[in-house]
C-alpha cells in the first residue's frame, strides 16, 4: 500500500502555501490530520511543521483513496493552488486558499493514533508520553520545540559576536562531592571503577579558562540524580559560559545584554509561530526595560528578609515584615519563645483578606506547615471593623495595636504571622506570600520580571552532614571583606555569587572563581576537605592554578527553565522533546531497563535487590 516519492519533489511546506501562489501547481507532503467526505465533496486537512492547509476534491471520478485516506498516514499532493470554494478559516495561514489536487501518493498508512494529534486534548501525560513522537506532532509542541530552537540559535549568534567559543567538554568524568547525587557510569576497562556524567562543565570550563580561551560557552548536557519537580529533570541543558580576566560588573554586564538582545529578537518570533500575543507584548515590555535600564539587583539578605525566598517573585508585593522588636516581651509564649530561641516572628499583610473564612486559614496554616512553621498566627482586621485573632487573648490592646501598625494593617486585611528560626520563618512566609500571590490572583501570567539576586552567604550550615557545605560550588570566590571571618564566623561570609531569577523562578547562576590557590586550599579545608582528600577529587585543578591562573568567573543558564518561562509553559517537560517522567524513567523507550548478564559481567558487576521496588511512572 505504501508507495515512494520516488520522481516527487516537495515544494514547499504547508501553510508556507500563500495567495501569491494562487494558480500555481504545488506538491506537499504531510500528514492527514482531518479527512471527512461532505455531500460527495471531500476536504482533508494536510498538515506539517509549518501548518495545516485544506485540500478538496469532488469524490467522484477522482483518486478513490481519497474517501478512505486514514488521519495520520503521510501522503503526496500534487495540485493547484485556488481561492477557498467555501468560507474563509480565520484561524489557518492558509484560511484563504486550498489544493485542488491532481495527484495522491500514500507514502504511509496510520493505525488508529492512541489519541488524537491536535491541541487542547486532555489525555493523560503518561499515554502522551509513551508515544512522544505522536504528542510532538501536536501544533502546540511543535511551536515550543521550533521556539527553544530559536532561542539556542539567538543565544549562540548573541556569544559568538561577543568573542565567546563553543567548546566541547567531556561528559565521562570522574565523580566528585559537593552537588547533587551524581549518574554513574561502569568501567569495563578498569572493573570497579567509575565514570561519573557531569552535574555540569564547571571545572572543565575553569581549565579552559587556565588554558587561556578566555571566553568559553557551551550548550551544555548536564545529570543531576536528584528528586525531580516541574523544573528540574534528571538531565537537563544549561548555557554555560566562562570568562576570564573580569569581574562581577563584567559578567553581569554581558548577561544583561545577552538576555535583552534574546528578549527583543524573540518578539516577532511569538507571532511567526502562531504563539500566544498576551506573552508576546509581555517579553516585548520587558525587552524595554532590560535594554533601557537593565535588570534590578536585590542583595540574598534583602531577598531573604522581603520575600522570604532567594528567588524572588517580583510580579507582586506583599513584602514580609519583621515584627520582632514589636513584639519582644509579649505575653504570647509562642512569640517570645521562639525570640528567645534565637528565632524571629515576622509576618505578611494579606489585603483585603479580613473575611477569609476559618477553613481557608487553616489551609494556609497547613502549606505552612509544610515548609517546617509549627503554626501560623493571624490577625483579621474584619470589614465590619471587628477583630478575630489566634493570639489576642494573650496580649493587651496596646501591644496588639503597636503590631497591626507595624504591618500597615487596615480594616479588611488579613495578618499572618511565623515565629521560628530565620529559615522556617522564611520558608513559610514566602511559600505563603507565592500561595496567597496565586489565590489573590496578583500575578500577571503574561509579565516577565528579572533580578539578579547577589552577595549570596558563601556557606551553609548542614545539619545532616554537621558541617558547612558550599552553597554554590567550592571554587566559589568568598567577598574579600569578610574572608577575614572564614575561622570565626564562616556563616557570615559572602559570596561572590549571582543568580538571575525570572518570575520566582532560578533562571541561573553563577560566582566569580577562586584563582588564588591558597584561597582555594583553605576553602576546602573549611569544607572538611583533608589535604589528601582534596588532591584526590580536585588535585587537577589545583595543580592547575600553580601553572597561572587569570581571573575568572562564569555562570549557567537552565535553558530548558528559559524557554519554559518565556513558552508561558507549566513545565520544563513541555519544552524538552524527549522528557522524564518524576521516577526519572523514560516512558517511551522503556529507560532505565535491566540490561544482559553478559553485559554485568563485562562490567565485572553484580547487582543484589533487597526488594524489587514497581515502577509507577507516577507523575506530579
Ligand atoms: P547551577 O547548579 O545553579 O550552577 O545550575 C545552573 C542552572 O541550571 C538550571 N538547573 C536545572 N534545570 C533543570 N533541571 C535541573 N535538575 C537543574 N538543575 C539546575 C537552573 C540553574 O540556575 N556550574 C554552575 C554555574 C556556574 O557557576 O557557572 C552551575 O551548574 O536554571
Ligand atoms: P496555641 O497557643 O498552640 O493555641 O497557638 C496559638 C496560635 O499560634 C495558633 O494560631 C497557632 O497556629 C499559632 N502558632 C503556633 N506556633 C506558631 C509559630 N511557630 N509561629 C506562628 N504561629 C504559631
Amino acid at each position: 500500500m505504501a508507495e515512494s516519492m520516488k520522481g516527487l519533489k516537495r515544494t514547499m511546506r504547508c501553510a508556507e502555501v500563500t495567495e501569491a501562489d494562487l494558480g500555481k501547481t504545488v506538491t506537499l507532503m504531510g500528514w492527514v490530520a482531518k479527512c471527512r467526505n461532505k455531500g460527495g465533496i471531500i476536504f482533508v486537512d494536510l498538515r506539517d511543521r509549518s501548518g495545516i492547509i485544506q485540500v478538496v476534491t469532488e469524490s467522484e471520478g477522482a483518486d478513490e483513496r481519497w474517501g478512505s485516506l486514514k488521519t495520520e498516514s503521510t501522503i503526496a499532493v500534487t495540485g493547484k493552488v485556488a481561492k477557498r470554494g467555501g468560507a474563509v478559516n480565520p484561524n489557518l495561514k492558509t484560511g484563504t486558499i486550498e489544493i485542488i489536487p491532481e495527484s495522491l501518493r500514500v507514502l504511509s498508512v496510520s493505525q488508529t493514533p492512541p489519541f488524537l494529534v491536535q491541541d487542547g486534548i486532555d489525555t493523560r501525560e503518561d499515554l502522551r508520553l509513551k508515544y512522544r513522537y505522536l504528542d510532538l506532532r501536536r501544533p502546540e509542541l511543535q511551536k515550543k520545540i521550533m521556539f527553544r530552537s530559536r532561542i539556542v540559535e539567538l543565544v549562540r549568534t548573541f556569544l559568538k559576536n561577543e568573542g565567546f567559543l563553543d567548546i566541547e567538554t567531556p561528559c565521562l568524568i570522574g565523580s566528585t562531592p559537593e552537588g547533587a547525587r551524581d549518574y554513574l557510569v561502569p568501567s569495563r576497562v578498569h572493573p570497579g571503577s567509575f565514570y561519573a556524567l557531569p552535574q555540569s562543565p564547571q571545572l572543565f570550563k575553569q581549565l579552559l579558562m587556565c588554558s587561556g580561551f578566555d571566553r568559553y560557552y557551551q550548550i551544555a548536557r548536564c545529570f543531576r540524580d536528584e528528586d525531580l519537580r516541574a523544573d528540574r529533570q534528571p538531565e537537563f541543558t544549561q548555557i554555560d559560559m566562562e570568562l576570564s580576566f573580569v569581574d562581577q560588573e563584567d559578567v553581569l554586564d554581558v548577561n544583561t545584554r545577552l538576555l535583552a538582545e534574546v528578549l527583543n529578537s524573540l518578539i516577532p518570533v511569538y507571532d511567526e509561530l502562531g504563539m500566544s500575543a498576551e506573552l508576546r507584548d509581555g517579553v516585548a515590555k520587558a525587552a524595554a526595560e532590560v535594554s533601557e535600564n537593565g535588570i534590578e539587583r536585590m542583595t540574598w539578605q534583602d531577598a531573604m528578609n522581603f520575600y522570604g525566598s532567594d528567588k524572588p517573585d517580583l510580579r507582586f508585593d506583599m513584602k514580609i515584615t519583621d515584627v520582632t522588636e514589636s513584639v519582644r516581651g509579649c505575653g504570647f509564649a509562642v512569640f517570645t519563645g521562639a525570640i528567645e530561641n534565637g528565632g524571629m516572628v515576622r509576618g505578611i499583610n494579606a489585603k483585603g483578606q479580613g473575611d477569609m473564612p476559618r477553613k481557608k486559614i487553616d489551609k494556609l496554616t497547613e502549606v505552612a506547615k509544610t515548609y517546617g512553621a509549627k503554626g501560623l498566627a493571624y490577625i483579621q482586621l474584619k470589614s465590619d471593623g471587628s477583630v478575630k485573632s489566634s493570639f489576642s487573648k494573650f496580649m493587651s490592646d496596646e501591644e496588639m495595636q503597636t503590631l497591626i501598625a507595624k504591618m500597615n494593617g487596615e480594616k479588611g486585611d488579613l495578618l499572618l504571622f511565623a515565629a521560628d528560626k530565620f529559615r522556617v520563618v522564611c520558608a513559610s512566609l514566602g511559600a505563603l506570600r507565592l500561595f496567597l500571590g496565586e489565590e489573590m490572583g496578583l500575578i500577571d501570567h503574561n509579565e516577565f520580571r528579572f533580578v539578579w539576586i547577589t552577595d549570596f552567604p558563601l556557606l551553609e550550615w548542614s545539619d545532616e552532614e554537621n558541617r558547612f557545605m558550599a552553597m554554590h560550588h567550592p571554587f566559589t570566590m568568598p567577598n574579600e571583606d569578610d574572608w577575614a571571618k572564614i575561622d570565626s564566623d564562616p556563616g557570615s561570609v559572602r559570596a561572590e555569587a549571582y543568580d538571575i531569577v525570572l518570575n520566582g523562578c532560578e533562571l541561573g547562576g553563577g560566582s566569580i572563581r577562586i584563582h588564588q590557590d591558597d584561597v582555594q586550599e583553605k576553602m576546602l579545608e573549611v569544607l572538611g576537605f583533608t589535604p589528601e582528600r582534596a588532591e584526590e577529587q580536585f588535585g587537577f585543578l589545583l595543580r592547575a592554578f600553580k601553572y597561572g591562573v587569570p581571573p575568572h568567573a562564569g555562570l549557567a543558564y537552565g535553558l530548558d527553565r528559559m524557554v519554559m518561562l518565556l513558552s508561558g509553559s507549566d513545565s520544563i517537560r513541555e519544552v524538552i522533546a524527549f522528557p522524564k517522567v518524576k521516577d526519572a524513567s523514560d516512558l517511551m523507550i522503556n529507560a532505565p531497563g535491566p540490561v544482559e548478564d553478559k553485559q554485568l559481567t563485562e562490567l565485572s558487576i553484580a547487582v543484589s535487590i533487597a526488594e524489587e521496588e514497581e515502577n509507577s511512572g507516577e507523575e506530579e
